[in-house]
């Protein structure tokens, strides 16, 4: 089977902004076609249930939360943070149920640098939620695998700017455009992006890295706007870990700017992209409404490239990928296969990314 638009099971993605949950809501959300009732109970803890009552399918997010239970809409029966059912308001005195029995299936869930995240288990072990073992192995598996975090960041820091954009295409696409060095000359042209509208001939040092690959740390010699905003000799190093995360590293002398993108799929054509800033730039907060203009445009570029790319796709065209410019596609691709490849034989995963220099022009 080719590993091209599968989705990746029993890996960490990116959810939601911790900020839209607030203490005692539910939040519903479509997450690798899975629907997902996302909550947090009055004492801040962050859970996430399978959106559908194991009683007659009616989407729990239709119902009530008291800030600790989920109560259902159509027969009320209550559910706990863990999926566990708690109550049946049907049964009468004598009518006895162990209601062990019935539970909503629950996912690993974590909040780190101001985001939530949500490990994505196999999906088979969805049916029958009557029955359905608890998700400790998924939680003992989830916590086998880091989450991806911004180094030099606390563990409790939030990102001082956030943008989200839908793209409507499968997560492959929107990866494989993400990290596309050869369109940036032809679709981000402006000037506060490229001062040097020539092609240039580019040499980057690549490393694996977890569950990824890292193009090594190196000066920027090409100067632009933003870069010359946060001063001089900046250094860049930008790093990708499945199942869709790229961080990328800038300092100087005095500061630090990282943003990640993270790609998460909703459906097969779905695809939800959400870029995240952390900086040690003081101003950066009082210039947000200034800036985010200029990643929403960023953003939109490519955007409207895979928009186009869906009307080629219609005709299910065979794709090509090219020497060293779509050569991290390829590692994208390799990745992917071998992390299904190790799960399914239950064996440690081999990053099949090998140090290597890359040359393309953009
Ligand atoms: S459908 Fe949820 S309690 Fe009956
Ligand atoms: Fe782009």
């Amino acid at each position: 089977m080719s590993i091209e638009n599968v989705f990746l099971n029993n890996i960490w993605y990116y959810a939601l902004v911790g900020e839209q949950l607030k203490c005692g809501k539910v939040l519903a959300k479509t997450i690798l076609n899975e629907p997902i009732l996302f909550g947090r109970t009055l004492d801040g803890e962050v859970f996430a249930l399978r959106d559908i009552c194991p009683h007659r399918a009616i989407p729990l997010s239709c119902g009530r939360f008291d800030g600790h239970e989920v109560e259902c809409s159509y027969h009320g029966w209550h559910f706990d943070k863990g999926g566990q059912c708690t109550k049946i308001p049907s049964l009468t005195d004598d009518q006895t149920l162990n209601l062990d029995l019935f539970r909503v299936k629950s996912y690993p869930v974590r909040e780190v640098q101001g985001n939530i995240w949500i490990y994505m288990p196999v999906n088979s072990s969805i049916n029958g939620s009557v029955n359905n073992p608890n998700n400790s192995e998924d939680e003992i598996r989830a916590s086998e695998l880091d989450i991806p975090e911004i180094i030099g960041f606390d563990k409790f820091a939030t990102s001082q700017a956030i943008e989200i954009m839908n793209f409507p295409c499968h997560i492959d696409h929107a990866v494989v455009g993400l990290m596309d060095p050869a369109h940036v000359p032809f679709v981000h042209r402006a000037w506060w992006w490229r001062a040097d509208p020539n092609l240039s001939e580019e040499i980057k040092a690549f490393d694996p890295s977890p569950y990824g690959f890292t193009m090594r740390r190196h000066q920027l010699l090409r100067s632009t706007f933003f870069y010359d905003l946060i001063g001089g000799n900046p250094e860049v190093e930008i790093s990708f870990r499945l199942p869709g995360v790229r961080i990328e590293r800038i300092t100087t002398k005095q500061h630090t700017v990282c943003n990640m993108t993270t790609i998460t799929p909703i459906s097969e054509n779905q695809t939800e992209v959400t870029t995240l800033f952390y900086t040690t730039l003081p101003w950066v907060k009082a210039l947000k409404p200034i800036l985010l203009p200029f990643v929403r445009t960023f953003l939109n570029q490519d955007r409207d490239m895979v928009v186009k790319q869906q009307i080629g796709l219609k005709s299910d065209p065979s794709l090509m990928l090219i020497k060293d410019a779509d050569t991290q596609a390829r590692w994208y691709y390799q990745l992917k296969a071998e992390f299904t490849r190790a799960h399914n034989e239950n064996r440690p995963f081999e990053n099949p990314v090998k140090e290597r220099i890359l040359r393309w022009r953009s």
